[in-house]
């Protein structure tokens, strides 16, 4: 006891926290947290071989990680129950994994405080479904989907690209119920892209919003692999769809209930059109060329954001960068008082085998280096937690793999 209270005393700073670490005392078990771990860029080393007391012998060491998956096979159930209500109070969220298939012991395990129990043989897929609900849980243990728009500062800067990339990923690395939508009802190329039939779908959504519910959106959406779920449109010109403001938030309200994970491509006009939707969401992505009327656009939208969409974190992503771009990175930084979050470098051949294929870069090409920086603020969009230098030090835990 006197260990712990120690531990809560000198670790109460959430930064010193690591994100994950398992430990699972089968081999099964372990290639399953390992994939998982991968898919997450977290350090297999956080993965051990053992069970709760190997978990609670290092709490006089260091602070138990944010997230973690604990093997309770075998053990008494007064053990069990001390255990996890130990990590549990000191903030850890706990997945326990067992094999008693039982109601009254999963209840009891969830008494404890962990979130979760699940019962062995578990595969990557069913650990990323279950991290979902623990990553998205806000402070009050709400859980909700996320909303990202992405924006273009100028015009095919890359913004249809980017969104579908980041769904691609947000769905297949990042386990999230994805949605990903076309807001540029006459124009938008996502359909296009990803070789899909438009559907009428977000048209029908504009006409009737209330009507949007799970069946619906079943309906209206195509889905590509496990989890990522489309909404593109390609409505004749001469149509008219009337988006009000209203319906625009309804239509985001119905899709944070229903989904992880909602990217939005959104066309530039909605600037002027819907103001009240950027209020609305949790992150907005800027993209520019690294070009002065780049630099002057995204300035302007910077600050028109800042004004207006208070808690909505911005970022400022470059793309299609030259060797050479008009605008230096400092230069730009320097001109916008911000720091560019990505700087994605220009690639038409990747971008053209990939699209070659009838698929993102992200399925097409996963260790390509924009992959590789767009998941790490695919991240920190969908709140993953980030490994720390200094935790991975203090465990002797190797190198981390970033994103
Ligand atoms: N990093 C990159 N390297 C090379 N080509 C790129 C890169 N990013 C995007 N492109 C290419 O730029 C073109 C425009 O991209 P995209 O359609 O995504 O832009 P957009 O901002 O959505 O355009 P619009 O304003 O028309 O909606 C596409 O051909 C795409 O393949
Ligand atoms: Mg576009």
């Amino acid at each position: 006891m006197a260990q712990t209270a120690t531990a809560k005393m000198v670790f109460d700073d959430d930064d010193d926290r690591e994100p994950f670490a398992a430990y699972v005392a089968d081999s099964e078990s372990q290639a399953a947290v390992k994939l998982f771990a991968e898919r997450r860029g977290w350090s297999v080393g956080s993965i051990r071989r053992g069970s709760l007391p190997s978990a609670l012998r290092l709490l006089g060491v260091a602070p138990p990680p944010r997230l973690m998956i604990v093997d309770v096979d075998g053990l008494p159930l007064e053990e069990v129950d001390q255990g996890l209500t130990e990590l549990a109070r000191l903030g850890s969220s706990v997945l326990a994994l067992g094999s008693i298939n039982d109601v009254s012991y999963f209840r009891r395990i969830i008494r404890t405080g962990a979130r979760d129990y699940l019962v062995k043989p578990v595969d990557a897929d069913t650990l990323g479904e279950v991290f979902v609900r623990f990553e998205q849980a806000g402070e009050d243990g709400q859980i909700g989907g996320r909303v990202v728009g992405l924006i273009g500062a100028r015009g095919g800067v890359g913004v249809t690209t980017l969104a579908i990339n980041t769904a691609w990923i947000m769905a297949d690395k990042l386990s999230r119920r994805t949605a990903l939508v076309d807001m540029d009802i006459y124009a938008g190329t996502i359909a296009l892209s990803l070789d899909m039939e438009p559907t009428r779908g977000l048209r029908e959504a504009f006409d009737d919003p209330e009507r949007v519910d799970e069946v619906f959106l079943q309906n209206a959406m195509t889905k590509l692999g496990k989890s990522l779920h489309v909404l593109g449109t390609e409505e004749a010109m001469n149509d008219a769809v009337r988006m009000t403001d209203e319906k625009v938030l309804m239509l985001v309200d119905a899709m944070r209930t229903n989904f992880d994970m909602t990217v939005l491509d959104l066309p530039r006009h909605f600037v002027m059109r819907e103001p009240a939707l950027f209020s609305k969401l949790d992150d907005i992505v800027i993209v520019t060329e690294l070009t002065l009327q780049g630099l002057r656009d995204s300035n302007r939208l910077l600050r028109l954001f800042a004004s207006r969409s208070h808690d909505a974190k911005i970022h400022i992503v470059a793309n299609n960068v030259a060797a050479k771009p008009d605008v230096a990175v400092a230069e730009f930084e320097a001109g916008m008082e911000a720091k560019l979050r990505c700087c994605f470098a220009a690639d038409p051949k990747a971008m053209s085998q990939a699209s070659f294929r009838g698929q993102p870069l992200a399925g097409a090409d996963p260790k390509h280096k924009l992959v590789h920086s767009l998941y790490g603020l695919c991240k920190e969009l969908a709140g993953v937690p980030e490994e720390t230098k200094k935790g991975l030090a203090l465990f002797g835990w190797g190198k981390a793999k970033r994103g």
